[in-house]
């Protein structure tokens, strides 16, 4: 089988992605697949029309143009010429060490295609499904590299100078792109409660029980974006920041502007749980 990738068509074997590829770290990607009827495409105009549309939408600097040419090679190249054929086709924004956000300008994005024959149709009699929950993507606290639209938020957090993006919906701040999100007013400490809208990290639960030993009061509960503009502090938390203060949202001044104390002192109390710990582990 000879697919193509990159500019290049090459045996199946051969076609190397890295590790580091956004599509496989992020689902950075958009796809097409194509039917194919001895070598006729059906609605091409209309597959391209998605994939552009696709492509803008993530700002993926590929022209749907090369598919046309690459498919007929590809089906060429695999005796499907008169066949009935698929052609998948896939763009990713490219292989970059991990970050959020968008990789360096010129970080060339990663072009993937196959042709293959089209299945068998299925039994004439007609056939069963099932219901399920659409669940297209409100599985927040699964750690899934379903992060697109964290990748997004972020990039937007980084043209806006700032170092994170939270994410709202109905209303809620929910969480970070990558960090949970906690605010505080009159020594209260309030974070979304666990469930399908939030990944319950690790740094969150660490921070709440910190928070109840220094005697603060917790309420887990959907914290109202316009709470966060009324409250004393708000912070984030994540392995990567332990707590980390905001003093600045929308371009709005939080609390007096300054890192609070409660975010501060938990910080405090977790590395110092964290350097306790490691000393535990090589003793
Ligand atoms: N992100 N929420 C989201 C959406 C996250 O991606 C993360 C972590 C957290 C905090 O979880 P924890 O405290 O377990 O790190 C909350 C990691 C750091 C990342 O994607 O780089």
């Amino acid at each position: 089988m000879i697919v193509y990738l990159n500019g290049r068509f090459l045996p199946r074997e051969d076609a190397k992605i890295s590790p580091e590829d956004r599509g496989f770290l992020f689902a950075d990607a958009i796809y097409e697949v194509v039917r194919f009827a001895a070598g006729r495409p059906y609605r091409l105009a209309e597959h391209l029309v998605r994939m552009r549309h696709g492509l803008t939408a993530l700002q993926i600097a590929v022209e749907p143009g090369f598919f046309p040419e690459v498919a007929v090679r590809l089906l060429e190249e695999n005796g499907l010429g008169r066949d009935d054929a698929l052609v998948y086709t896939q763009v990713s924004r490219g292989a970059a060490p991990r970050s959020h956000a968008f990789p360096p300008a010129g970080t060339p994005p990663t072009v993937f295609a196959f042709a293959r024959l089209t299945d068998p149709p299925p039994p004439p009699e007609g056939g069963r499904a099932i219901l399920a929950p659409d669940e297209r993507w409100g599985r927040c606290d699964v750690k899934t590299v379903m992060l697109l639209p964290n990748v997004l938020a972020s990039q937007r957090a980084r043209e806006a100078d700032a170092i994170e993006a939270i994410l709202v919906r109905d209303g809620i701040a929910w969480e970070g792109t990558k960090s949970n999100l906690f605010a505080v007013s009159g020594g209260v400490l309030r974070t979304a409660p666990k469930g399908p809208r939030i990944l319950p990290g690790v740094t969150r639960a660490a921070a709440l029980e910190a928070a109840s030993g220094l005697g603060f009061r917790i309420e887990e509960r959907p914290v109202a974006v316009e709470e966060l503009f009324s409250c004393d502090e708000v912070f984030l938390a994540s392995t990567t920041l332990w707590t980390y203060s905001l003093v600045e949202i929308d371009g709005r001044v939080i609390g007096n502007g300054r890192p609070g104390p409660v975010a501060v002192r938990i910080r405090e109390a977790l590395e110092m749980e964290f350097r306790g710990a490691r000393v535990g582990l090589t003793t």
